[in-house]
């Protein structure tokens, strides 16, 4: 991914945690994902009175990347707190690691965010192969 984009990607992660939905942690988070032809697909967390309900920013832009027809993706960037650099749970980084996305950008705002790599968020996870074998990696 290349700078520009990575900028772009943090913008519209931004863009989209204008929308969150936070009634109850009145914690907004934005997210966006670069699919493979460079199109951005943006997602915000959505909460319920039924708090297990609610959904993250990064799984409501995957699935509506996923809803249009994407599967391989260059990026992701997620915009949380602005005081701090707010990481993926665990959830959202099962669902990163089942689109094998290889970048994970975590911005507090347009000028600070880092980069990690996608591949390592999630050490051991569930996938494919477990499936198959019944076994665990690692
Ligand atoms: N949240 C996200 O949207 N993404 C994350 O990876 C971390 C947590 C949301 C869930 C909830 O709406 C709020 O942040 C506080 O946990």
């Amino acid at each position: 991914m290349m700078g520009n984009e990575a900028a772009a990607l943090v913008s519209a992660a931004l863009a989209a945690r204008k929308n969150a939905y936070v009634p109850y942690s009145g914690y907004p988070v934005g997210a966006a994902v670069l699919g493979e032809d460079g199109n951005i697909f943006t997602g915000c967390n959505v909460e319920n009175v039924s708090y297990p309900a609610g959904m993250c920013a990064e799984r409501n832009a995957i699935g509506s990347a996923v809803t249009a027809g994407y599967t391989s993706f260059q990026g992701i960037a997620v915009a949380g707190s602005d005081k701090g650099f707010t990481m993926p749970c665990g959830i959202c980084r099962q669902v990163i690691a089942e689109f094998h996305i290889p970048v994970v950008i975590v911005a507090k705002d347009e000028d600070h965010y880092k980069i990690f790599d996608g591949s390592k968020l999630l050490p051991h996870a569930f996938e494919e192969g477990c499936l198959k074998t019944g076994e665990r990696n690692g």
